[in-house]
């Protein structure tokens, strides 16, 4: 398979137009569009070929409620970590989708997955999670090129994600992750947007 600059350059719109969403219109994803979504993780690449994600498809409306109670509990206590001026300007960031988006999944990370038979891992256990995360990104831009949004979510506390969505104990969670079609686009970060960090290019050293 050749790429012409025109593939070349969709790349780049999706790159530059993936952006985390946390404002999402209600409207389903229909099946065989989250079929797509599905698929890109199985196409991600992944230490020793493990595979190590596990994803549960979080549907109940109870254990949705307790996901975003727990969010609520961790992000209150996130602003206090802060000094009083820093906090008021945290409480103003909308840091989850989780009112709105209609698919949300958790995300978790097999500790020690039989797939691949331990291969690459010995001396970086931790580059099971970064495969997970590597699937995520393949899903999210995937999911961009279909003109769907995802935010990503760490605001919450792993043992009691584990706990509400009934996970086994050996999966370690790696994100929850919220799924639909945006209310809006942007081409800039959100906290870009809402001044709680400088849009700076990071450059790279010489060695
Ligand atoms: C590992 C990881 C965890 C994140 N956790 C959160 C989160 O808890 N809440 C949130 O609003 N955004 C979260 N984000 C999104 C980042 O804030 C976002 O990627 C960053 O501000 C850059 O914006 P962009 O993704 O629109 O380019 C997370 C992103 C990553 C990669």
């Amino acid at each position: 398979m050749k790429f012409t600059p025109e593939d070349t350059q969709t790349l780049e719109d999706i790159l530059t137009w993936r952006r985390d969403t946390r404002h999402f219109r209600t409207d389903p994803i229909p099946p065989e569009t989250f079929e797509m979504l599905q698929d890109a993780f199985e196409r991600a690449p992944s230490v020793g070929n493990a595979r190590p994600w596990r994803v549960l498809r979080i549907q109940s409306p109870e254990r949705r409620a307790a996901i975003r109670e727990e969010f609520l509990r961790c992000n209150s206590e996130a602003a206090d970590s802060y000094d009083p001026a820093t906090r008021v300007e945290y409480l103003k960031l909308k840091l989850a989708g989780l009112d709105n988006a209609p698919e949300q999944l958790a995300v978790f990370t097999a500790v020690d997955p039989e797939a691949g038979r331990r291969l690459g891992r010995r001396t970086m256990p931790e580059t099971l999670q970064q495969s997970t995360a590597m699937a995520i990104f393949a899903m999210w831009l995937t999911a961009r090129s279909l003109n769907l949004g995802v935010g990503m979510l760490s605001i919450l506390d792993p043992d009691r994600v584990t706990k509400i969505v009934d996970a086994p104990e050996n999966w370690v969670f790696t994100a929850y992750l919220c799924i639909g079609y945006p209310e809006f686009e942007d081409d800039t970060p959100l906290l870009h947007r809402k001044g709680w960090q400088e849009n700076t290019r990071r450059e790279w050293d010489f060695r």
